[in-house]
């Protein structure tokens, strides 16, 4: 960080909360303005506004603002109260040194269970709602933050990458690069110290060996983290490289696709690819920080976009469908690009199955395979033509169509899930030519080994309803056991 980071909107919003986290996943200082004036005046804010009135507080306000923005490094997170730039002073001083991020305000329900519990320690109470115009004029926004696995703290925001990320050790996608690295496009100010060229065939341990030496030739020590900033590929090998140099430093992933923001981005799996299968060698290695800015998303071609969002679709067969989703009776992302708090609740299906089953030990993390099995072996027999989200896409729907045989879902499901895919511009159909006798073999080879022919499935059954169901393929066929 090279400037000042202020974290601004309404009270209750989880300034403070999140100012802490973020400074301590980063190495940053960390300031609370409510806090401080309570320190430097003796007592509590409820007692200056009921002895003194508001007018007297926003001047103390203000003047402890200016002390701390003087006093303070420039490596520092500052949580502002939830009226604080209503001052236009104040904001000019804000701006001036640093740059304002804006919480999105949680739902009413959500806000009033937060001053309820803080009650008599808010003066303000729900302002929320009178400010928005306020809140609203605040370009850069974070739409929702919370922990992922182990330390791992996910923020969804609207500008917050470049910020962070200037003075951390960077690694970048080669398209990424040129699109937001390069002199004279002011995006990310930094060199990055190693640019991975794109593409799945460079995620390899050549690639991870070239990292190594980078992080060499940079001096990276123990106690230093390195930044991960493009699509899965990038994320994977350099959280492995990470994993692995001096035995484990920290790491921060700033994904840049929309596949890696809501999928490959949390869950904690690194690693590369050999010649003989997809992600063989790797390790367990969850990144500190994940931040998920929806800005790189604008230059994301459209094919690639669409990968991301068969992986979204999926959350939401495990997840239930998102609220958009049931509020507006349509899919919420028809055309154009996901807003933040859209990737947030869908995220949130993926994180709260890693919170249950961060090491793959108790088959919570087998829903996540949700039309992975037959979509994989679609992917393989296509010789990768098809890319990953396709053949998910395929691959749900498939398993859609299997529920439906073995008894486990309505006739109507399959059409009502594949509709969803083809809303978003992804195939739903298995390509002519591909038999089940085909695919079933590849199933049996892949990574998750059948055991006696036995594959366990994530079946699709309805919204909110993915089974794992054993599968005999021994017969060359998918059969109930
Ligand atoms: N770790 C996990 O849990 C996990 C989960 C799912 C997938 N993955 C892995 O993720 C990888 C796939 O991820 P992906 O789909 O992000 O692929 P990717 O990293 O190859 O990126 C796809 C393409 O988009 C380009 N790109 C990235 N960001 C861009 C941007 N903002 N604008 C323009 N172009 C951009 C890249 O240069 C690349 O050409 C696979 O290797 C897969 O194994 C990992
Ligand atoms: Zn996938």
């Amino acid at each position: 960080m090279a400037k000042k980071v202020f974290l601004y909107g309404a009270p209750a919003s989880g300034k403070s909360t999140l100012g802490k986290k973020l400074a301590a996943r980063l190495g940053a200082a960390f300031v609370d303005l409510d806090a401080e004036i309570v320190a430097r005046q003796g007592r509590p804010i409820p007692e200056i506004f009921a002895k003194d009135g508001e007018p007297v507080f926003r001047d103390i306000e203000s003047q402890t603002l200016a002390a701390v923005i003087d006093e303070t490094k420039t490596d520092t997170i500052i949580s502002l109260g939830g009226g604080t730039l209503l001052r236009e002073s104040n904001r000019q001083l804000a701006e001036a040194a640093g740059t304002v991020f804006c919480l999105e305000t949680p739902d009413e329900k959500e806000l009033a269970r937060r001053i309820g519990s803080e009650a008599g320690s808010r003066p303000l109470g729900n302002k929320a709602k009178e400010r928005a115009p306020h809140y609203n004029s605040f370009p850069n926004r974070i739409a929702n933050s919370f922990e992922a696995a182990d330390e791992s703290l996910v923020v969804i925001s609207t500008g917050l990458a470049p910020v962070l990320l200037e003075g951390i050790p960077l690694v970048a996608d080669g398209n990424v690069a040129s699109l937001y690295c390069q002199a004279g496009n002011q995006t990310i100010r930094q060199t990055p110290l190693a640019v991975i060229p794109s593409g799945e065939e460079h995620k390899t341990p050549e690639t991870v060996i070239g990292l190594w030496h980078a992080f060499a030739a940079a001096g990276l020590g123990r106690k230093d983290m390195v930044a991960a900033l493009g699509g899965g590929v990038t994320g994977d090998l350099t959280g492995f490289a990470a994993a692995t140099w001096m035995r484990g430093i920290d790491w921060i992933n700033f994904p840049t696709t929309l596949l890696s923001m809501v999928d490959a981005s949390t869950g904690g799996k690194t690693g590369c690819d050999l010649p003989e299968g997809k992600n063989l060698a790797g390790a367990f290695h969850a990144p500190k920080l994940v931040v998920i800015d929806t800005t790189f998303l604008k230059t994301l071609p459209p094919e690639i976009l669409a990968d991301g969002r068969a992986e979204m679709i999926k959350h939401e067969a495990i997840g239930g469908g998102s609220k958009w989703r049931i509020a507006n009776g349509d899919c919420g992302m028809a055309d154009g690009i996901p807003s933040a708090r859209e990737i947030a609740e869908n995220l949130m299906v993926k994180v709260g199955i890693v919170r249950e089953d961060p090491y793959e030990k108790l088959g919570r993390r087998l829903l996540l395979n949700c039309g992975h099995t037959i979509g994989h072996a679609v992917e393989k027999l296509s010789d990768y033509e098809i890319s990953h989200g396709s053949a998910v896409a395929i691959g749900c729907v498939a398993e859609a169509r299997l529920a439906v045989r073995f008894g486990l879902a309505p006739e109507s499901w399959p059409t009502e899930f594949a509709a969803r895919f083809q809303a978003a511009g992804l195939p739903t159909e298995i390509p002519a030519g591909m038999t089940e006798a085909d695919l079933v073999p590849v199933m049996m080879g892949d990574k998750k080994k059948a055991k006696g022919g036995i594959v366990t499935f994530a079946l699709p059954c309805g919204w909110g309803d993915v089974r794992g169901v054993p599968v005999n393929l021994a017969n060359g066929k998918l059969e109930r056991v």
